[in-house]
């Protein structure tokens, strides 16, 4: 079922109440997402983008009954994953001459997803088609947001900018803009897609907010590809998108670990109470890595100035658990963040070295030596641990 956006664009995508993981199972969905298409009906009739493969049927199904799929005049691919242009061959094949307008990165995208000879039309930052009725269609090449293919067009006169992946997030949801859905939830998803996925792009990213600054459009509204259509102070996201870039962090303290039999948790949770009495303004939070989603730990370790890592010594070497959480975090090129390290151990110990190391690889400015405990900790070993954690506060 179409949904009236502004004017004559309408929403023709699909609400994926079911998805709950996303890039095979690397990123958790809990809240599932949307693949947003739009049809902008003028004197040209443009598709913006398509559904994830699996509803390629549905999608067709319900685009073929708000318009005849040959009056589409065109359709514009802002990105080649799968996601948005999954429902392209099928479209393809009931209307195979209709041109596709896209970056020359998607051509490749495309081509090599698909190996099929579409008749693309390659566009870059400034190109711009007529539509009609006084209204055009402007291409602005987003490479590396997130992908080298990625794109965003923007309709004049109604000053709807489709952002793509950009300023999205993956949350089901039959309200079609910000001001319809609970604010912290919009937000919480905001913030896990750009942690997730948008983190590691944080130089390109600034100098793509400046670059679209300059060219001073008039925006009210931000279609991107999942979740919601910004139409309440569209401008909110790209302002928060500036911050997060910035290398963000707020006051917390994240502290993640795992454990066999409970004595690295048993330091854990000393480590915390030593951190909180020392500064009780401080967020702390607290995180068994094996027992948590890796994907909500990045998020919070995007919020917070300091990250604590234990884990105890197994076979002369961390926890695997731990070891996947750090290559996590180090994918994210988090920056200006501190770190530190505690384990228990029986025998060799090297966990602690070990997280340091690896941290210090990850990006993180590693500070001490980290707190080594032999055998579980004793009444002095958890004094030992808070203070460790005052210190860690003071950081
Ligand atoms: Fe929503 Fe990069 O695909």
């Amino acid at each position: 079922m179409k949904k009236h956006v502004k004017s004559n664009v309408h929403w023709v995508g699909k609400v994926d109440w079911e998805l709950k993981t996303f890039h095979g199972e690397e990123l958790s969905t809990h809240k599932g997402s949307t693949y947003n298409s739009y049809l902008i009906q003028e004197e040209k009739n443009v598709l913006i983008d398509t559904v994830w493969t699996p509803y390629a049927k549905e999608f067709i199904d319900n685009l073929s009954s708000e318009i005849d799929l040959d009056d589409i005049d065109f359709i514009i691919a802002n990105h080649g994953e799968v996601d948005h242009s999954g429902s392209l061959p099928a479209l393809m094949e009931r209307i195979p001459d209709t041109p596709i307008y896209c970056s020359a990165n998607a051509v490749k995208s495309l081509k090599g997803q698909y190996h099929q000879d579409w008749n693309f039309k390659v566009v870059k930052t400034g190109d711009s088609i007529d539509i009609g009725n006084g209204k055009q269609l402007v291409f602005v090449e987003m490479t590396m947001l997130h992908w080298p293919d990625s794109m965003a067009v923007y309709l004049t006169g109604d000053n709807i900018l489709f952002s793509n992946d950009a300023f999205g997030q993956h949350l089901a949801t039959e309200a079609l803009f910000n001001d319809k859905v609970d604010r912290c939830e919009l937000y919480q998803e905001a913030m896990k897609y750009y942690a997730n996925i948008l983190n590691p792009y944080n130089p390109r990213l600034k100098k793509k907010l400046d670059e679209v600054s300059s060219l001073n459009l008039d925006i009210d509204m931000i279609a991107t590809s999942h979740g919601v259509i910004w139409r309440d102070d569209p401008m909110q996201i790209v302002e928060r998108y500036a911050q997060w870039a910035e290398d963000y962090q707020e006051d917390q303290i994240t502290i993640v670990y795992d454990t066999m039999w409970n004595g690295t948790k048993t330091l854990a949770e000393r480590i915390a109470e030593g951190i909180s009495s020392a500064d009780a303004d401080v967020t702390v939070k607290m995180f068994n890595i094996a027992k948590s989603d890796v994907n909500d730990i990045v998020t919070e370790v995007f919020r917070s100035k300091t990250v604590v890592v234990g884990s105890p010594t197994m076979s002369n070497s961390t926890l695997h658990s731990v070891a996947g959480l750090i290559h996590l975090m180090k994918s994210m090129r988090f920056k200006g963040k501190k770190a530190a390290a505690f384990g228990c151990y029986g025998w060799s110990g090297e966990s602690v070295k070990m997280i340091n190391e690896a941290m210090a690889d990850a990006g993180f400015e590693v500070v001490g030596e980290g707190l080594r405990n032999q055998w579980n900790p004793d009444v002095e070993a958890q004094k030992a641990a808070m203070e460790y954690g005052r210190k860690i506060s003071q950081l």
